[in-house]
């Protein structure tokens, strides 16, 4: 069976484009890859943050992924931090990689302008070095990841040539999975941004409280004119509507045109929130019945397989290398 690695960051909660964007990719896969599903610690301290939140945030997100279908007999689901095989590798690999190559990502050209007052932290600039450790030391074939991060896989294919190369052939080069959905779900209050926790008023998260999803999706921004038409340059509001109660429905965008014509905003927005609340109800459920115990074994679960591995392939990495 081929591997898949791929991690999420538990910098927030889990929201409507995480969940389109990656995670139900993954869940689709399950069973028929055998997948490392991480949740990346370790990214998530390369910008400030509070240990006390961190924390929470790391339970939240494993609670979460399991609520929404994520199966711990069929995926190894970890914690980065708990696997120390990522940071051997990690340094390796920093040691190979170039400070142009890293200065010419955009994520870091983009956290570094927003972190430049208070100083921008060498984490946000060998953050992609480690997020290839973490790939290649399980020597994964594929990485599903969301279309931002494509640049930060083509390094990580990048160093495992480079690595191959320079010490002897170890590490496959693991190919990039796109979500086949294209369309990306944007903001409820600016359809021009993607829907991220950084504009909280415009992010929908999965297990927020009934009366804040009621109110947000009422909220959302919609166009002038009145008609439920996909048409992302004059209507971009109404157009994110419609691609987010598409993916909740399985309805064409042509088919929801259809559905509602002649109707209001108002009315479209009644039922996106029936199509959410539908959509999601199991796994709100779920939620509400994982305990921090059961937490604690999954992750420990996850832990003992992902060490394993990851430490099998340190010791040929460690040999190759010289340092043993
Ligand atoms: N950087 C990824 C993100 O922000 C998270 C991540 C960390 C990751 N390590 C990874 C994704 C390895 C894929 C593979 O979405």
């Amino acid at each position: 069976m081929k591997r898949i690695l791929t991690g999420i960051k538990p910098t927030g909660k889990v929201h409507l484009g995480n969940y389109f964007g990656m995670i139900k990719e993954v869940i689709k896969l399950q069973g028929k890859y055998e997948i490392f599903l991480m949740i990346a610690d370790l990214h998530a301290q390369t910008v400030p943050y509070k240990p006390q939140e961190l924390k929470f945030l790391t339970y939240e997100l494993t609670s979460s992924l399991l609520s929404l279908g994520i199966d711990p007999k069929k995926t190894v689901l970890f914690r980065q931090s708990d696997i120390p095989a990522h940071l051997y590798l990690y340094w390796i690999l920093g040691c190979l990689s170039y400070l142009g190559e890293l200065y010419r990502m955009h994520e870091f050209k983009e956290q570094g302008e927003r972190y430049k007052k208070i100083g921008v932290g060498s984490g946000i600039l060998m953050y992609p070095v480690l997020q290839a450790a973490d790939i290649l030391i399980y020597n994964a074939d594929l990485v599903p990841v969301g279309r931002d991060q494509v640049q930060h896989i083509e390094l990580a294919r990048e160093l495992a040539r480079r690595f191959n190369q320079r010490f002897g052939k170890v590490f496959k080069i693991p190919e990039i999975h796109l979500n086949p959905e294209t369309e990306k779900i944007m903001s409820l209050d600016n359809p021009l941004k993607k829907m991220s926790k950084s504009l909280p008023e415009g992010c929908l998260e999965i297990f927020a409280s009934e009366k804040e999803i009621k109110e947000k999706i009422k909220k959302a921004v919609t166009d002038s004119g009145q008609e439920i038409k996909y048409d992302p340059e004059n209507k971009p509001g109404i157009s994110n509507l419609m691609v987010i109660y598409k993916y909740l429905t399985n309805k064409s965008l042509a088919e929801i045109e259809r559905e509602f014509y002649g109707f209001g905003y108002a009315d479209f927005k009644e039922k996106i929130i029936s199509a959410f609340f539908e959509y999601f109800k199991e796994a709100r459920k779920r939620k509400k019945k994982m305990t921090k115990n059961y937490l604690e074994k999954i992750l420990n679960q996850g832990k003992v397989k992902a060490n394993k591995i990851a430490q099998k392939n340190l010791e040929k990495i460690l040999k190759i290398t010289g340092l043993r």
